[in-house]
């Protein structure tokens, strides 16, 4: 019997956002933000630093790849596994992910139906939503490394432009915020500090679900809108893909729906969690332990003490994947012909000691970080062929943007629109399902009006109850439901009122 998850904590709910001038003042402000190397403690690193804009260079040719990965373009580069941080000799321990197309994962939740948890941030979920991810790198002391929201407040007020669009966005006024320059986590912030924070968070992560991040104008979305072919080997990888290789059991292919039942595109994750068994990558400076993933979270590991949720690490997009080398949470594998090896013959090929042996993927693998939970039955023996196997790269070639202007097609030339422009950004909102006594929290448009439904079940023919009804000050904000239920969960929705 798996323990039920009383007490499992809370989810946030995110909400669709029209695309009005607002949006627009939004994003632009998200992209100063996320481009600010004043935001780090030397002032040397912001997000694009490892989140990349601009296109890295090829390590195999040495020129620019044809659109940005959103990875940090030194491990694009040189293989290295993780990034350096804003202080010298400070490095994180896990391989920076693409931050492009990361705002169509859900809230993180556990899903009743498959069983498992979905979506979040992070390699474990631990951020719910983009807004919380956002809090955390300002602070990390192995990235930018401010030392509390204060400091970063207080780097913001340097900035004319940031005054004028939290005034103008917000309604803050950052010149009348007292400075505390590297103020320390256990001084008292000034009132003002966390709202503003929240809005900043809210500002980056706007920018990362605007159109810069989520293009689909990938080779394969004309394909599946009907304006392109795949070439032989890409039409075979597909078929591997989606049907002997299993891969798009967990990274989905095929066309879905939103919730106004236009098309959905393909992002190629279930936003679900595995383990696939990266072996080790001893080539991480300080050769930190294992990361244990969605079971090493201590919330996760207490509601999970069989450790059912060990090793259990994020199904990332493949979109892009061809130009954001090394890959796996802990960048072990230096390129996409070794990837799919690993997932052909990972039971099969023979044994080595560690990664760094020069038979790593050629004579054998080395053992799994965590043996516990390793999928055994969609991965390990493929029995492919060696030209399988280079049709399953092949096809994911396919999925890097900007097709029309590096393409060279004629049948979609330069210019060409996404064929779901209108569907790129997320529509929500999620329903979701915590045991009561429950805490949500709220993330939304700062100043907005809300009206919190539960019901206790998913039929429709059950009418939605009204919980409360809220103005939303701080983005996190927490609503509890103390209101006694016989069932283990109760869904909730948010609902923006005009
Ligand atoms: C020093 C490099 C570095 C900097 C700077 C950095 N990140 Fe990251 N980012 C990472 C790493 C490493 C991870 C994965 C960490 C983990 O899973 O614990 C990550 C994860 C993410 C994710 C999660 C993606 C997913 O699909 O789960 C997003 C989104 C993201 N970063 C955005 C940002 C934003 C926004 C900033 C600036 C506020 C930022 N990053 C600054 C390295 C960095
Ligand atoms: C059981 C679900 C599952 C199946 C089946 C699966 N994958 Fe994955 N894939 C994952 C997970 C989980 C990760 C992240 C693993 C980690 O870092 O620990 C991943 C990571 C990857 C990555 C690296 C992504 C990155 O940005 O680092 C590639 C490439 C990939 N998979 C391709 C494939 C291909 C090709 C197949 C089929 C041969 C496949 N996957 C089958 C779950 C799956």
């Amino acid at each position: 019997m798996k323990p039920l998850i009383w007490g499992v904590w809370l989810t946030a709910i995110l909400f669709a956002l029209s695309n009005n001038a607002r949006g627009d003042a939004e994003q632009a402000l998200g992209n100063l933000l996320f481009t600010d190397p004043n935001l780090s403690l030397n002032r040397n690193q912001s997000c694009a630093t490892c989140h990349s804009l601009v296109p890295a260079t090829n390590p195999v040719t040495g020129n620019p790849f044809g659109t940005p990965g959103f990875v940090d373009p030194v491990s694009v580069l040189t293989g290295a596994p993780v990034s350096a941080g804003s202080s010298a000799g400070k490095f994180g321990a896990l391989n920076a992910p693409s931050a492009g197309y990361a705002a169509f994962s859900p809230d993180f939740f556990f899903d009743y139906d498959a069983y498992t948890y979905k979506g979040g941030q992070f390699w474990n979920g631990r951020a719910a939503n983009l807004e919380a991810q956002a809090a955390q790198p300002l602070l990390n002391p192995a990235e930018m490394a401010l030392p509390s929201q204060w400091a970063v407040v207080t780097r913001l007020r340097e900035n004319t432009n940031y005054i004028a669009l939290f005034q103008q966005l917000y309604g803050w006024d950052l010149a009348a915020i007292p400075a505390g320059e590297l103020a320390p986590a256990t001084a008292t912030p000034p009132d003002a500090v966390p709202a503003v924070y929240a809005a900043l968070t809210q500002a980056i992560a706007q920018f990362e679900r605007g159109p810069a991040f989520n293009r689909f104008t990938s080779k394969y979305d004309y394909y599946l809108a009907g304006r392109t072919t795949l070439s032989a080997d890409e039409q075979a990888g597909f078929v591997l893909f989606t049907g002997r290789a299993n891969c798009a059991n967990c990274h989905l292919s095929f066309v879905g729906q939103d919730a106004n039942g236009n098309p959905a595109p393909p992002l190629f994750t279930d936003f679900t969690y595995a383990n696939v068994g990266l072996p080790r990558n001893w080539n991480i400076p300080g050769a930190p332990a294992p990361d244990p993933g969605l079971g090493g979270r201590p919330d996760i590991a207490a509601a999970w003490p069989d450790g059912s949720q060990l090793g259990l690490h994020k199904v990332m997009s493949l979109r892009n994947v061809a130009i954001t080398p090394p890959y796996g949470h802990n960048g072990v594998f230096t390129s996409l012909p070794q990837v799919v090896h690993f997932y052909n013959t990972r039971d099969v090929l023979g044994k080595v000691g560690a990664n760094t042996n020069s038979g790593f993927g050629i004579t054998g693998w080395a053992p799994a970080e965590t043996t516990a939970n390793m999928n055994r039955v969609l991965m390990g023996n493929l029995r492919l062929t060696a030209a399988q196997e280079a049709q399953i790269v092949a096809f994911l070639g396919t999925l890097t943007d900007n097709y029309p202007a590096t393409g060279g097609d004629p049948n979609v030339p330069p210019g060409t629109p996404s064929p779901f422009t209108n569907s790129a950004l997320p529509t929500i909102p999620v329903q979701l399902a915590i045991a009561p006594p429950a805490k949500l929290t709220l993330t939304g448009r700062l100043g907005q009006f809300y009206r919190i439904d539960y019901r206790d079940s998913l039929e429709t023919s059950q009418p939605w109850q009204s919980l409360t009804t809220i103005r939303l000050l701080t983005n996190g904000q927490s609503v509890p439901d103390a209101s006694p239920s016989p069932l283990r969960a109760r869904f909730y929705r948010a609902v923006q009122l005009p």
